[in-house]
């Protein structure tokens, strides 16, 4: 009895004791933390001259948003002026200089992209500095939306994104993502042959597994194209470049039909559409995988009318029965198809090595009429990613060439056309911004650049080149 109490008293006392030793064990290691930490930040602060931005030091926004461009972004300024963002990964900025500028990767129509160190971790990242609108005062939608959209999607084939970092002003923002070794267009560039059928199959279907999931999401893309493709050196695909992104609604409402670089250009935006929706997406997949297949792009026009030129020579002229709602389409009245126009080839004798399976999936996607066209999940469960040869395992690809440094001597395919910055409404469904007339308006006036149409494609007195919704008389 007696034994039984001493011992429990004496469990009790070592309880107590075993206690003691984890609290003080505890306060050391969050001691040592807090040093270490110090250390690292007094490492940063004698490399960079500056003193490392914490939420309540963040550097302030010379701030000329509007605060509802920044409410329906998720960013809100605090009582501070501090520029936040509404997220649980990005709380408040930090500054730029938390990073070691490597080397410029490139430079496109929305910001330049560079790689750089995290100074504390050491680990590689690409930071993209959005482009302030010089025009426009405050920060540039396409930037809000591009941000707002990459914190939306989490998804393996989609670029992650780590947090935003700003330099001095609103017009230095930088969004820091995981660097990727290599774009698609210019790795293919690089191998110079065309991916064989098993890699194509596996690149096509994490393309349409990622845009599968944005379209389910209410997000359409409006740029896909092999620059915007990311590929890791374990070929793992990753859909970047969300400067042109936006969300779509049921039933759709105007917007912009300046959008998607011109060789990836759906043929109802060629035409002026401005109700559209995933489909122009599913037309640029289309277009990619046809570039895929033979290493070189498939409609690489000159110009938005030389573009449909070459898309109806390829696949025929399209008219309201083939096309249903063709004619009520802006520019399609100005179309003058030529008379002596050959047939058009089959699609099969411009892939004779490609299965039935994998024209007829092309096919599906290259679809004039919209409302043809094969949307994500369909062409995720066609047959051609099923029959041999069966998609290559990402880890069995052969390894890729060395990652350029800079990607700049490429050669590119057109831009992604600059679209109205900083316009647009409210979005009620979303809160996000929208393009409403305002947006389509620039559009037109963006598009309203008379060029000398020598494709014989216009009817007469219609204005030629981009602007040919102008007409005389
Ligand atoms: N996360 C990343 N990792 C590595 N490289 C990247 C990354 N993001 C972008 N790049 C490279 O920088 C290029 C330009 O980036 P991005 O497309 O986002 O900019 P942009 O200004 O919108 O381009 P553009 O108008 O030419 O489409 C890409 O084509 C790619 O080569
Ligand atoms: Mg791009």
């Amino acid at each position: 009895m007696d034994a039984k109490k001493r011992s429990r008293w004496r469990d009790e006392d070592e309880d107590t004791e075993l206690m003691e030793k984890k609290r003080q064990e505890k306060e050391k290691k969050k001691k040592l933390k807090q040093e270490k930490k110090a250390v690292a930040a007094a490492a940063i602060e004698s490399k960079t001259g500056n003193k490392i931005a914490t939420a309540s030091q963040s550097p302030k926004i010379s701030n000329d948003a509007r605060p509802s461009d920044l409410r329906d972004s998720g960013l809100k300024i605090s009582d501070e002026g501090i520029l936040q963002f509404n997220a649980p990964l990005i709380k408040s900025c930090r500054s730029v200089e938390n990073y070691e500028r490597l080397n410029h990767i490139e430079e496109g129509t929305y910001g330049v992209v560079f790689k750089g160190r995290d100074l504390v971790t050491g680990e590689v990242y690409a930071l993209k500095k959005l482009k302030a609108d010089k025009n426009q005062q405050g920060f540039p939608i396409t930037s809000l939306r591009e941000i707002h959209t990459l914190q939306q999607i989490t998804h393996p084939n989609v670029v992650g994104i780590k947090e935003l970092v700003v330099g001095g002003s609103l017009d230095q923002i930088y969004i820091v993502m995981e660097y990727v070794d290599h774009d698609l267009r210019e790795l293919m560039q690089s191998i110079r042959e065309p991916f064989l059928q098993s890699e194509v199959k596996t690149i096509m279907r994490q393309l349409l597994s990622a845009t599968q999931y944005m379209h389910s999401h209410w997000i359409i893309h409006r740029d896909l194209k092999t620059s915007n493709l990311l590929i890791s050196s374990g070929a793992i695909l990753k859909i970047a470049d969300f400067g042109l992104a936006r969300t779509y609604s049921d039933p759709v409402k105007p917007m912009t039909p300046l959008v998607v670089t011109l060789w990836y250009r759906a043929p109802e935006l060629l035409l002026g559409a401005k109700e559209y929706s995933t489909e122009i997406d599913m037309w640029s997949i289309g277009c990619i995988f046809g570039e895929l297949l033979t290493n070189k792009p498939l409609f690489d026009g000159k110009s938005e009318i030389n573009q449909i030129k070459k898309i109806f020579d390829y696949l025929g002229y399209p008219d309201s029965k083939s096309w249903s709602g063709y004619n009520k389409l802006p520019h399609a009245k100005n179309i003058n198809p030529p008379k002596d126009r050959p047939i058009p080839a089959s699609l099969r004798s411009h892939f004779p090595f490609l299965t039935s399976a994998g024209v007829d999936l092309l096919s599906k996607l290259l679809q004039l009429d919209p409302t043809k066209r094969i949307t994500a999940s369909e062409a995720l469960k066609h047959p051609y990613f099923t029959e041999d040869p069966k998609p290559k395992p990402p880890e069995e690809f052969s390894p890729f060439p060395t990652a350029l440094e800079s990607r700049e001597h490429v050669e590119s395919s057109p831009g992604a056309p600059a679209v109205a910055h900083g316009q647009g409404g409210n979005d009620a469904a979303t809160g996000l911004l929208t393009d409403d007339e305002d947006e389509v308006e620039a559009t037109r006036i963006l598009l309203a650049s008379p060029a000398a149409d020598k494709t014989g494609l216009f009817r007469e007195g219609a204005q030629g080149g981009a602007g040919f919704q102008l007409r005389f008389g």
